[in-house]
């Protein structure tokens, strides 16, 4: 077995079920000492419970590995400050933070309650700030200190934001939320030795069970959505070979994994002079015309199945190794802003 963590200390943050559970058995597996965050609650976040957590440490403890757990709210300022000091209490460092933690509250926009909006958002998008914002102080004190620092943020994003999914106003604004937090926050940090990329899963899980979809084949058989499939590209994004892959992210479940490409700046026009608003009556249609389909949801089959899948075929994701999709995502690339 390999052990391409070895040393490293990683934060999982929602280990205790689904995907996060599978990257924190592979970490083990691959020698990193865990952190196992989970507050242990229900689909929609309602609830707290130590078991999901601890569960998995047991797990690891049984395969031989490091762990600890820890039942933070991610979203919680101080609680996510006490996560990274956990990692860091328990096995003297931290290295790597998996932002994985989710909940959902489905609904159309015209029925959208404010709480419904404000949990999703709230344990999403600050449930991913809060415990990198804590990690990447720590680290630039490291580096300000003169000991170096090999650092990973891994995040996850969905098809349901990249992708544009109805019914998940909330979820998918978080979701695409956290991919460009991804990006900023890689550009922001690689002088300090730190790298940050996204991941949008696609698996079985209590998340997305209720879809549909395929169900588990026969015990033996190949799981294409066995949530645990995540886990091998985040194994290797948290080690040392990934340090020059920052700012992307990643479409990944089954054996699939692909590079997602982001907004970019399409057919325009320059008047040279402020338009009059009338004017524009053939304009904007000519240029989102030039612009072609993609923009547009029912030409976009995967946004569907949000959860379903990474985009899901592999004749969806051409683009399978990351060298192939360019240097937009590269921060030397784009720095200077
Ligand atoms: N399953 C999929 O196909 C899929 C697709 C796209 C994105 N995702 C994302 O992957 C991540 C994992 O989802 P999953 O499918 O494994 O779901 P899951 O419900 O099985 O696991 C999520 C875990 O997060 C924990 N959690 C929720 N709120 C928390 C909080 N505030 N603090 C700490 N822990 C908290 C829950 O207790 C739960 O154990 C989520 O971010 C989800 O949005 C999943």
């Amino acid at each position: 077995m390999s052990d391409i963590c070895r040393g490293r200390v990683a934060v999982v943050t929602g280990a205790g079920r689904g995907v996060g559970r599978g990257h924190a058995l592979e970490l083990a597996r691959q020698g990193a000492c865990v952190v196992v965050n989970d507050l242990g609650g229900s689909v929609d976040g309602t609830g707290a419970d130590v078991g999901p957590a601890k569960g998995v440490v047991d797990e690891i403890l049984a395969l031989g590995g490091e762990a600890v757990a820890n039942t933070d709210d991610v979203a919680d300022w101080e609680g996510a400050r006490r996560l990274v000091e956990t990692a860091i209490g328990a096995f003297g460092r931290l290295d790597v933070v998996v932002n994985n933690a989710g909940i959902l509250r489905d609904r159309m926009l015209f029925n959208m309650t404010e709480a419904e909006w404000d949990a999703v958002i709230r344990v999403h998008l600050k449930g991913t700030f809060a415990p990198t914002r804590w990690a990447a102080s720590y680290w630039r004190d490291e580096h300000k200190a003169g000991r170096p620092v090999d650092a990973r943020v891994i995040s996850t994003s969905s098809t349901s934001g990249l992708f544009a999914n109805p019914g998940q106003s909330n979820y998918g604004a978080a979701k695409s939320g956290i991919a460009t937090f991804s990006i900023i926050a890689a550009k922001e940090l690689a002088r300090y030795g730190v790298t940050v990329n996204a991941i949008a899963p696609g698996a079985r899980t209590r998340m997305t069970e209720h879809l549909g979809g395929r169900p588990a084949p026969p015990p033996g058989e190949w799981d294409d959505r066995a949530p645990e499939n995540v886990a091998p590209l985040v194994a290797w994004l948290a080690g040392p070979a990934s340090r020059d892959v920052t700012g992307q992210v990643f479409l990944v479940g089954g054996g699939r994994i692909a590079v997602a490409r982001g907004w970019e700046r399409g057919p325009g026009v320059d008047h040279g002079a402020r338009w009059e608003p009338a004017a524009l009556d053939d304009v904007v249609p000519a240029l989102v015309a030039e612009a072609g389909p993609g923009g547009r949801p029912e030409e976009q089959p995967q946004a569907r199945s949000a959860e379903a899948g990474p985009g899901g075929r592999p004749e969806e994701q051409p683009q399978a190794r990351s060298a192939e999709a360019g240097p937009g995502g590269r921060p030397e690339r784009m720095t200077g802003a």
